[in-house]
C-alpha cells in the first residue's frame, strides 16, 4: 500500500528561485536563507519518496478572476512551467503521477471534498520554488514524481483553515487505500508573515511566525481553528497562505507527535519571512 512517510513545509518566494536561477545563492544577502536549506536536501536524498503531493498556491498564471476554483488535484501526466512574465524558470518540467491522482481525486470526491481536476496546469513559483529549495538545482529531471494540489488563497472567499485540515485527512485516507507500494511525502508551501501591499506592505511578525511553527508540530487541530482575520491581521495578507500548511500537517498521523527532523527560520528573504519544517511519521 502507499504510504506518507513525511511532511514538508517551506515558504516559496518568488525571489528565492530568481536568486538560484541567477547563481546568487552563495551571495551575503541569500547565503542565510540557502544556509537553512542544506540539510534538508541531503536529508532529501536519503529520503527520497516516490511521489510528492505538493500543496501550493497559483498566482494568477494558471487561473485568474475569471475562474475561482478552491481545490484544484492536477490528474495530468506533466506540467509545463508558467512564464510569470519574465520567462520561464529553467527548470524541467514536472513529472506528475496521473493513477495516484485519479485515485486520490476519486476517493475525496466520494468523502465529500468537490475537487476540480485539472488535466493542464502550468504550475508557477508557488511549486516550483520549494522544489528547487528541497531537491537543488541545475538538474536535468526532476528526482520524483509531484501530484500538485492548487488551493485558492488569492481571491476571497478562501477555504477555512479547519477545511483545510479536514482535507489534509481525507488525503491520508485517500493515499493509504492505494494499493501500490509507494512512498509519498505531502508537502505544505507558501507563507510565512509578509504582505506585498497597501500601507502594510513589509510587514513580518516573528513572533507570531515561531507560534505558528510550534502549534503546527504540537496542537494542529486547535491551529486549524484561527480565523483568516488573525493571518491577515498578524501574518499580513499573503500570510493567509499558511492555510495550505494544515493541508499537510492534517495529512500526518493525528495520533503521535512527529519527529522534528529539521526547522529553520530566516528574516528577510525579498519582503518575506521564511518558514521551513520537515516533520516524519513516528509509528
Ligand atoms: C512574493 C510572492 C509570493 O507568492 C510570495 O508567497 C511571497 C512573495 C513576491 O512577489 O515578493
Ligand atoms: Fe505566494
Amino acid at each position: 500500500m502507499a504510504k506518507i512517510t513525511a511532511s514538508v513545509y517551506t515558504s516559496h518566494v518568488p525571489a528565492v528561485g530568481a536568486a538560484i536561477d541567477n547563481k546568487l545563492t552563495q551571495d551575503a544577502y541569500w547565503k542565510p536563507v540557502f544556509d537553512g536549506y542544506e540539510f534538508s536536501k541531503d536529508w532529501m536524498k536519503e529520503n527520497m519518496p516516490d511521489v510528492v503531493f505538493l500543496v501550493y498556491n497559483d498566482h494568477a498564471n494558471a487561473f485568474s478572476l475569471s475562474l475561482i476554483p478552491t481545490f484544484v488535484l492536477g490528474t495530468a501526466d506533466t506540467f509545463e512551467i508558467a512564464d510569470e512574465g519574465w520567462g520561464k524558470r529553467p527548470v524541467p518540467e514536472v513529472e506528475g503521477h496521473p493513477e495516484l491522482a485519479y485515485h486520490i481525486g476519486t476517493s475525496l470526491i466520494n468523502n465529500g471534498f468537490d475537487m476540480t481536476i485539472a488535466n493542464e496546469l502550468p504550475v508557477d513559483h508557488g511549486l516550483t520554488v520549494p522544489m528547487s529549495l528541497m531537491f537543488g538545482d541545475e538538474l536535468e529531471k526532476w528526482p520524483c514524481k509531484i501530484i500538485p494540489l492548487h488551493v485558492n488563497v488569492v481571491q476571497y472567499p478562501t477555504p477555512s483553515g479547519e477545511r483545510c485540515f479536514a482535507l489534509g485527512k481525507a488525503i491520508r485516507e485517500a493515499i493509504e487505500s492505494y494499493g501500490e507500494d509507494l512512498n509519498v511525502q505531502i508537502w505544505g508551501t507558501g507563507g510565512m508573515s509578509h504582505q506585498l501591499q497597501g500601507p502594510r506592505a513589509g510587514l513580518i511578525n516573528r513572533e507570531w511566525d515561531n507560534q505558528f511553527l510550534d502549534k503546527l508540530i504540537a496542537d494542529p487541530e486547535e491551529l486549524s481553528k484561527t480565523p483568516h482575520i488573525e493571518y491577515v491581521r498578524e501574518a499580513g495578507s499573503e500570510g493567509i497562505e499558511l492555510i495550505m500548511w494544515l493541508i499537510a500537517r492534517g495529512a500526518m498521523n493525528l495520533e503521535k507527535t512527529p519527529e522534528v527532523t529539521h526547522r529553520f527560520y530566516h528574516v528577510p528573504a525579498s519582503n518575506c519571512a521564511v518558514g521551513h519544517l520537515i516533520l516524519e511519521e513516528n509509528s
